[in-house]
Order: C-alpha cells, then structure tokens, then sequence
C-alpha cells in the first residue's frame, strides 16, 4: 500500500517506534524537551548539510528544528526514515556524540533531529511524507 496508519496513543516521551513504509525502516519517535532543545539551539552554520529534506515542505526549505520535527506545537512529534545517508545501513537510535542516531557501518553521526553532524554521511535522514495528529495516529505516505 501507499501509505499506512500507525497508532501511537502509547508513545510517551522518549519512546521509539519502528514501522515499515515501502519496505524501508520508519522511526516515529516522541522525542524529550531536552531533545527537541538540544536540536533547537544548533545553529545551521554548524550543519554539515543545512537542507531539511522533509517531503511535506519545500525542497530547500533549511534544516532547522522546527523544519524537521512534525511542525509548530507537534516540536516533539518526530518521523523519519531511518537509512543512513551514506551506504544505506541503518542507524541506531539514542547513540553516539548528540544522543540522535549513530551508524554503526561507518560511524556517521546524527543529532536528535537526524541530522547528520560529523561522519561520511553526505545528508540529514529523509523524513517521508505524513500526517501526525498528537498522541493519537500518524499516516505515513
Ligand atoms: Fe552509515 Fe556508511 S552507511 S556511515
């Protein structure tokens, strides 16, 4: 199918969970204040890749948090697809230098708003087209 409904009514602060979409890995993630703060106070200079790559906005809208998050008062709603920029392994959560994602292949480092911050990976992660309603559903696609 296109596009799948996930209910996350159980999905508490800092909590992950793991879907497929088009047979790729999909974190939906409930991200903490210190997370989404975190992400928040990176400034694009210090961005390895500045672009947000997130399908529901423009293609160069630019990676601030807000922009990579599921938007204005959604800041700790969180969907990304979870394959590494570089060669396409996945990354695992809640690891390495900025408490994001860390790729175990060849160690690219991502921040709590997936995106990249030091390694090979060439971009942020992608985030798929979806739309999140708080604490109750979210479709992807
Ligand atoms: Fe992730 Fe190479 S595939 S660092």
């Amino acid at each position: 199918a296109a596009s799948i409904e996930v209910d996350i009514s159980s999905l508490e602060k800092g909590s992950t969970l793991q879907v497929k979409w088009r047979g790729k890995p999909v974190t939906i993630r409930n991200r903490t204040d210190k997370e989404v703060q975190e992400a928040k106070d990176v400034q694009l200079s210090d961005l390895k890749d500045p672009v947000a790559r997130n399908a529901n906005l423009d293609a160069n809208a630019d990676a601030t948090d807000i922009n990579r998050s599921a938007g204005k008062g959604k800041e700790n709603w969180f969907v990304m697809i979870q394959v590494c920029t570089h060669l396409g392994c996945i990354p695992l959560g809640e690891q390495g230098e900025f408490g994001g994602w860390f790729c175990p292949c060849h160690g690219s480092v991502y921040d709590t708003a997936g995106r990249i911050r030091h390694g090979p990976a060439p971009y942020n992660m992608e985030l798929p087209p979806f739309d999140l309603t708080p604490g109750k559903t979210v479709r992807i696609g």
